[in-house]
């Protein structure tokens, strides 16, 4: 059983780059979690299934294979909407946390990036972020990022997309997004991406 380090946090918090630099850095295995509830949810879309069907949904979600996850072809916007729809469910849920319990037992360490790592899915991990940035500072980078490649997008409606998104993540019954009581806060508002990942190196030194 290897090394676990749990990083969670809301929507374009900056986890998923923090967490490559790490599992870089130490030479562990990555999952996006993220990713497997957006596979899940590209699968119903294409089949031109309903979201709203907990068997059906469970069912796609015991087919997602961890091998084959790539953010480019799931990071459509209505994906990550449809993601956060079907994440609400508790089959679809338990699917898809036994495939990254399964995950985070890999030699010699992982990195899990999501929403309820260090709350659910690893709560024993000896190192546990929640890394986070006022909603503003999330919009604003979500923006940079879609114009930077060349894409078209309104500030505004990534700002209502992000705080819509946080609200059912937080909000829902079944492992909602929430810092575990053990994990060190890492507020990015105001870091690089640099800093951000300095910050939680000394952190992870610290307690591995
Ligand atoms: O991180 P990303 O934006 O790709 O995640 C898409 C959606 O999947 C989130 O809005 C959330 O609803 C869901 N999710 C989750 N638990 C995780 C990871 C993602 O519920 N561990």
């Amino acid at each position: 059983m290897g090394v676990v380090i749990a990083i969670d946090g809301p929507a374009a918090a900056g986890k998923g780059t923090l967490s490559r630099q790490i599992a870089e850095t130490y030479g562990f295995h990555h999952l996006d979690t993220g990713l497997t509830y957006r596979a899940t949810a590209k699968a119903l879309l294409d089949a031109g299934l309903p979201l709203d069907d907990e068997t059906v949904a469970e069912k796609m979600a015991r087919e997602v294979e961890l091998a084959g996850l790539d953010r480019d072809t799931l990071s459509a916007h209505a994906i990550g909407e449809a993601a956060s729809k079907i994440a609400v469910m508790p089959k679809v849920r338990r699917a898809l946390v036994e495939a990254q319990k399964a995950f985070s037992t890999r030699a010699p360490g992982t990195v899990l990036d999501g929403r309820d790592i260090g709350t659910v899915v690893c709560p024993d991990a000896p190192v546990k972020l929640y890394v986070t940035a006022s909603a503003d500072v999330r919009a604003r980078r979500r923006y940079d990022e879609i114009i930077a490649k060349g894409g078209e997008a309104e500030y505004d409606d990534i700002f209502a997309d992000v705080t819509k998104r946080d609200e059912r993540d937080m909000g829902r019954a079944d492992s909602p997004l929430k810092p575990a009581q053990d994990a060190h806060l890492l507020d990015t508002s105001k870091m690089s991406i640099e800093a951000a990942f300095q910050a939680a190196k000394s952190l992870i030194d610290e307690a591995l």
